[in-house]
């Protein structure tokens, strides 16, 4: 609870910690403090009007009269000694202050609050990397009391948050996707909000065992260390992840004694040099296979996947306890595709069937009875209407609400992105072509979880004496409709509790949830695509740009070798190119060498080879 806590002070709109001369930022704090619960939160109700802090409603209601505030009903009752406003029993009262800002706003003319979004840009504090160490020693030597310092991890937005291209709302966002990437990595019941420890909320701690990533090694996985943990690692299918491509330790450091006694304590408290990750970074890398897979240790196999559900996919078929629709026009693939929703452990299991060509056994419409590989050579009971499909998608409910996805080829084997003739992605969401990736394209195209489905081509197709069975399994589409609408209100409620603490924040506080952007794709997606700059690069290096710039000049290395002269140029060096990892050290951490600006932890292969 004490994350969580920490979290919603830090949504408040950011005015709350500015001494801002701003009086209608004032008057809205103050409204907001002392009136919304009873009159905004939920609306009019008993008798109470339910919009005090939209401006426009309550000039016309005569709740405020522009320029009169003797005339404005809020201000007259707040001021009323025998009927105040909030009422005598309510303890928090608004100070003087308070009142006579409201009075002054309103003799002012009572202009509309800012939107969040155009709030006067409020000064932020730059966070030096000393600082940063700081923070993370004391929270750590803290956890130390109760023996906890180990399972201690960070997040930084620092690099973020110094750079004044980055607005507060995209500061907000990069919280939220944070929040929500780690939910959707973890079989936990409980959601786990990251912990901020500064009030800017650049640097957010977790505590490994609430995403029961002590227990797996994830963190090593991530880092791209050799796990030192007894057990087995699943095994890795395509290109391995190389590690952390911003890791540097910075105990060495030639001109920072402070630092560097900071530094080393941190390493040793947390156990591990590597404690701290950039959440832009993770974001990304985590979204995507392989570390998506290996973070959710999800199983090779469908079938493995299934028995962790507890879904028995050839009994419910037997038992007609799976629904299905089948259709010729899919919205995503080029072929006929089936759609089938079972009930699962944690909620709801739903899994596509899907066709590279549209002949022979990939008609649906004659053989909607498959797949011919449920069941052991010839045993199918409907040997003659099952089709043989050629990929899987699967979507289904972690234990917090939050959806996992996986992807297979027609042996339900796990696949990192489906080939382009079964589905494409044509927004390129995780910036590597048409091809759909595991994870980020799944929740950038099923932002609200499901997508309604076109209508079923199969339930009245077939004649015969399998009619009935296809009848059983291809209901209705009204009763299609109905599960993917309960599905999707189930993922939005879990969604909005992720999220609420982060962006649920002024004038966003009542908007519906499906107008807000899905977090992860909307910072994975230009992350990956991105570049950049000198400003970023500086800032990520921890320079001040001029510095970086005349180093670029000078320096042969960072000019010629590592390709830095764009950046001295106005131009931007692709974000895979800063981080590619060529023999052992990104481009990042080869600059920092020349720099003298930390040491970087050597990229080992997560199984070394
Ligand atoms: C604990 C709940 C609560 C809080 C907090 C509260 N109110 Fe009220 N308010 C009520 C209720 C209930 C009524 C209706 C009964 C009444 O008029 O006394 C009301 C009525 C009013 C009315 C009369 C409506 C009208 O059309 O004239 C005004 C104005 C008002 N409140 C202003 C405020 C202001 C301004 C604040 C904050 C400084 C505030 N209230 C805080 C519960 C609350
Ligand atoms: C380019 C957008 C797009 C991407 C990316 C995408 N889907 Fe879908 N998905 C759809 C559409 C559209 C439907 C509705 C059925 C149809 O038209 O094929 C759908 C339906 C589904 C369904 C049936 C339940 C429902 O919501 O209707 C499942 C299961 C599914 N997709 C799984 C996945 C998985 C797993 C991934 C990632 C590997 C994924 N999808 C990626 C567009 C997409």
């Amino acid at each position: 609870m004490r994350s969580l806590a920490v979290c919603l002070v830090l949504a408040l709109p950011l005015a709350a910690h500015a001494q801002d001369d701003d009086l209608g930022v004032q008057a809205r704090k103050a409204l907001e403090t002392h009136c919304y619960r009873c009159h905004g939160k939920d609306g009019s109700s008993k008798g109470r009007f339910g919009y005090v802090l939209d401006v426009k409603k309550m000039a016309e209601s005569k709740k405020i009269v522009a320029k009169k505030a003797a005339e404005s009903r809020i201000y007259a009752r707040l001021i009323d000694p025998d009927d105040p406003m909030p009422p005598e029993d309510v303890k928090a009262r608004p100070s003087r202050a308070e009142i006579e800002i409201i009075r002054k706003w309103i003799e002012a003319g009572a202009t509309d609050f800012a939107e969040p979004d155009d709030l006067p840009e409020i000064k932020r504090k730059p966070v030096t990397l000393r600082e940063t160490f700081q923070l993370m020693h004391d929270h750590l030597l803290a956890a130390e009391q109760t023996d906890s310092a180990k399972y201690q991890r960070f997040f930084t937005l620092t690099h973020l948050h110094n750079n004044p291209k980055v607005t507060d709302p995209q500061m907000r966002l990069y919280r939220a996707g944070l929040a929500k990437i780690l939910n959707s990595l973890s079989w936990r019941k409980a959601i786990v909000y990251p912990t901020p420890l500064d009030v800017q909320g650049t640097i957010l701690a977790i505590d490994l065992r609430d995403l029961d990533w002590d227990l797996n090694g994830n963190w090593l996985k991530v880092i791209g260390a050799a796990p030192d943990i007894k057990g087995k690692l699943p095994p890795l299918t395509v290109e391995p992840h190389k590690g952390y491509p911003y890791a540097l330790t910075h105990e060495r450091n030639p001109d920072d004694a402070k630092l560097n006694a900071l530094a080393k304590q941190v390493y040793r408290l947390a156990g591990t040099e590597v404690p701290a990750l950039r959440a832009d970074w993770f974001i990304a890398a985590a979204s995507l296979p392989p570390l998506y897979h290996e973070l959710l240790n999800l199983p090779e196999y469908v079938g493995d996947l299934e028995q962790q559900l507890k879904v028995n996919v050839a009994y419910n078929f037997l038992r007609d306890k799976l629904v299905r629709a089948g259709f010729g026009k899919s919205n995503v693939s080029s072929q006929n595709r089936l759609v089938e929703r079972h009930d699962a452990t944690f909620g709801m299991y739903w899994k596509s069937y899907d066709f590279k060509g549209d002949d022979g056994r990939a008609v649906l419409v004659r053989f909607p009875l498959g797949p011919l590989n449920l069941f052991p050579a010839t045993r199918h009971p409907y040997q003659d209407q099952a089709f043989v499909h050629d990929g899987g998608e699967m979507i289904w409910a972690l234990p917090n609400g939050l959806h996992a996805y996986m992807l297979t080829n027609g042996n339900g084997k796990r696949i990192d992105s489906g080939p382009a003739e079964v589905v494409r992605d044509e927004k390129e969401t995780a910036g590597r072509g048409p091809a759909i990736f595991n994870g980020l394209s799944c929740m950038a195209c099923h932002k609200h979880g499901m997508i309604e489905l076109p209508r079923d081509d199969i339930r009245g197709a077939l004649q015969g004496k399998v009619r009935d069975k296809v009848r059983r399994l291809y209901p209705e589409k009204k009763f299609m409709d109905r599960l993917l609408e309960d599905d999707e209100r189930d993922y939005l409620t879990a969604v909005d509790r992720v999220i609420a603490p982060y962006l649920r924040v002024g004038a966003d506080k009542k908007k519906d949830i499906k107008q807000f952007p899905e977090v992860v794709s909307a910072l994975a997606t230009p992350y990956l695509k991105g570049g950049v700059d000198l400003d970023q690069a500086a800032l990520e290096l921890g320079l001040e740009p001029a510095e970086l710039k005349a180093a670029i000049k000078v320096n042969g290395t960072l000019r010629d070798l590592l390709g830095l002269r764009v950046l001295s140029s106005g131009g931007q060096l692709k974000r895979q190119t800063w981080e590619s990892v060529r023999e052992v050290y990104s481009p990042f951490q080869d600059a920092a060498v020349e720099l003298q600006l930390g040491t970087p932890v050597r990229l080992r292969r997560l199984l070394a080879d």
